[in-house]
């Protein structure tokens, strides 16, 4: 939510970096604009003054700004591409903010909870506002701190002596970057319980809400911890926490490189990311087993006999993680004989839950800065659980605050929903799910090294599947008119269906629900009418306890009403051609892995079916990638 840029170089004559702060905070912004496409503003400082532009909607409205009003060059640069929380999306509210006259710029990322009793004490003082927002709140406080208490002594600590300042009085969660006409080369920003990472330059140094922000730059990043204040010069970055004490950052390695951040000549990057699906799940396979199938997960560090004395484990996590985590729910239980719930994370500490030091919380957040599942976390921490996350982005919030993290590498998920990321996760969980098993000897080596062997096959079967997208591809160009979507599936396949609808919805705009194929005759089945379009994920036919002839008949039963049905099957399973309109069929695979392999044709289903409406299918209308407001 919102992605956030600062940058300060080093003038010509010394160490010429030669970047012009505000080409280096838009290629940042680029990067950064799936987290919020509301708006986007950059402030400059040159010649002793703040300049600014900021424009409504996406950032190319900006860039046409900047091209009519260009800004001048400058060293050191802010900016900001905006998920609106308080105030609607217009230029008004778009940021920076200004105060101070004019000669202090703020842009925020967050909700400030006591906005409105700020203000009240400002609007006391005689602040004027222009905009309905929080920030500008922020913005103006920080501004009369700076000037009316400090008196605007840079020697008295200045902008970064104010920003400790404003910050003990601010509540809620933010990321803040300020710039001030009167400290030209430096950058303040603040944080708590928002992203916030330093980049590490020659002769000049960034900021980002994540490393795409300068990756383009360098590779060299510094975590922040909670409620620190980082401020930033060409040589040299600061940290302390709010109330001046000095505090230290964690380096680390970014070890993806710009291009994997590029859409590699497909048209979209959600379209090359379902693409990057096989290479997803074999990364994040790679280096977890010895040659003898016993797995290694060196990062988990929990002491094994905690990890032996869980009676019971929380999967917790919003949208298509939860979906992730639904699925692996099926394995873990299977696999480990340990009673999982899976719970969505704004649910959770609401609900008074059960937790206890024998339980073990599973975070799966592909951001890992998802406000919701941190405060869950936290929660559960609170209570004396172990907490294990899953998570994509290194370095982030929620994998930091965790007992330990089970990294998924598919690299960086750039478009808006998420499809990589959620086969990614069921692979992480799915080692998780292995190695407590191991651990606990509820499964034979040989067994999991079976099983590891069919994880391993499943690059492939991804692959196979995308070799022969153009028949998916047809029907979502085909039924880019309907109005409704359902999806049917039951055990593994049923949160399959709900991810195939929610991509549906977020993509395409349309109605789309996921349900349980035996929950149909309990009610849903009332919403089939003459050419209700409907997906049945079936089950293999094959092994024990099969569901395939149930979710059959539940084809059939939907099919006797007017459905067209369309049915994703196993390779081989002729029972279905009779009662179905589309059969897309995937690879042999294991039930419990088929997950992997069925929801890809879903995805591609969805892309398809929004892009032949002339949808933008990376930045889908509302959303923002990485949701960092509860
Ligand atoms: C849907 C989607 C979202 C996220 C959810 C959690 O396509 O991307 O539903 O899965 O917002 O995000 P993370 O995984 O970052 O915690």
């Amino acid at each position: 939510m919102c992605g956030i840029v600062g940058y300060v170089g080093r003038s010509a004559g010394r160490v010429n970096t030669e970047h012009n702060a505000l080409d280096v905070v838009l290629e940042g912004l680029r990067r950064l604009e799936y987290r919020g496409y509301d708006s986007a503003g950059i402030a400059v400082v040159s010649d002793g003054a703040i300049s600014s532009r900021k424009k409504s909607g996406k950032l190319s409205n900006l860039v046409a700004e900047l091209e009519a009003r260009p800004l001048p060059e400058s060293l050191t640069g802010i900016g900001h591409t905006r998920w609106a929380t308080h105030g609607g999306p217009t230029d008004q509210n778009a940021h920076p903010h200004l105060a101070d006259g004019g000669k202090l710029a703020l842009i925020h990322n967050g909700i400030i909870e006591n906005f409105a009793e700020l203000k009240l004490e400002l609007l006391g003082k005689g602040v004027e506002f222009a905009s309905e927002t929080d920030t500008e709140v922020a913005a103006a406080l920080l501004g009369d701190i700076y000037r009316n208490r400090l008196g605007g002594d840079a020697a008295d600590g200045g902008l970064t002596r104010a920003m400790e300042l404003a910050c003990q009085r601010l509540e809620g969660a933010f990321t803040l970057l300020a710039v001030h006409a009167e400290q030209p080369d430096v950058v303040v920003a603040a944080r708590r319980n928002s992203p916030l990472v330093v980049g590490l330059g020659e002769g000049e140094n960034f900021l980002g809400s994540d490393v795409s922000g300068f990756i383009d730059y360098t590779r060299r990043a510094v975590e922040l911890g909670q409620d620190q204040i980082v401020t930033i010069t060409a040589d040299s970055v600061e940290i302390t926490d709010f109330y001046g004490a000095p505090a230290e950052g964690k380096e680390y390695h970014v070890n993806w490189d710009p291009a994997s951040a590029e859409k590699g000549g497909f048209p979209s990057f959600m379209e090359k990311e379902i693409h990057d699906q096989p290479d997803a799940v074999l990364q994040t396979l790679l280096g977890r087993s010895d040659v003898h199938g016993k797995l290694t997960l060196d990062e988990l560090r929990i002491d094994p006999a905690l990890l032996k004395s869980v009676d019971k484990i929380i999967v917790l996590a919003c949208g298509t993680s939860a979906y992730a985590g639904q699925v692996a729910k099926y394995a873990i239980e299977h696999w480990c004989r340990i009673p999982t719930e899976v719970e969505l994370s704004h649910e959770f500490r609401y609900r008074d839950p059960i937790v206890d030091e024998n339980t073990l919380i599973v975070s799966i957040s592909q951001s890992g800065e998802t406000m919701d599942t941190l405060m869950a976390v936290r929660y559960a921490k609170e209570q004396g659980a172990k907490t294990v996350s899953i998570c994509n982005t290194n370095g982030s919030t929620i994998p930091r605050e965790s007992d330990a993290v089970l990294y998924t590498h598919a690299g960086p998920e750039i478009a808006v929903a998420s499809t990589k990321a959620f086969l990614a996760q069921i692979t992480a969980a799915y080692l998780l799910g292995l190695y407590l098993a191991q651990l606990r000897g509820n499964k034979f080596q040989g067994e999991i090294k079976d099983i590891l062997a069919d994880l391993g096959k499943i690059p492939a079967k991804i692959q196979q599947i995308l070799d022969n997208e153009e028949q998916i591809k047809e029907l979502g160009r085909s039924m880019a008119d309907a109005k409704s979507v359902l999806f049917l599936g039951r055990h593994v396949g049923f949160p399959v269906a709900m991810e195939g609808a929610l991509k549906l919805k977020e993509l395409a705009y349309i109605h789309a629900e996921g349900f349980a194929a035996g929950e149909l005759k309990h009610g849903p089945i009332a919403l089939i009418e003459e050419g209700q379009p409907v997906f049945v994920v079936v089950p293999s036919p094959r092994g024990r306890d099969s569901l395939h002839a149930k979710v059959v008949s539940n084809i059939q039963e939907v099919r006797a009403r007017g459905a067209k049905t369309i049915v994703i099957a196993e390779e081989g399973d002729e029972a279905v051609k009779a009662y179905a309109e589309h059969v897309f069929y995937i690879p042999e695979t294991p039930t419990l892995l088929a997950p992997l392999l069925s929801t890809v044709p879903l995805q591609i289903f969805a892309l398809e079916l929004a892009s032949a409406k002339g949808y933008d299918v990376d930045q889908p209308r509302n959303l923002a990638k990485s949701v960092t407001v509860e």
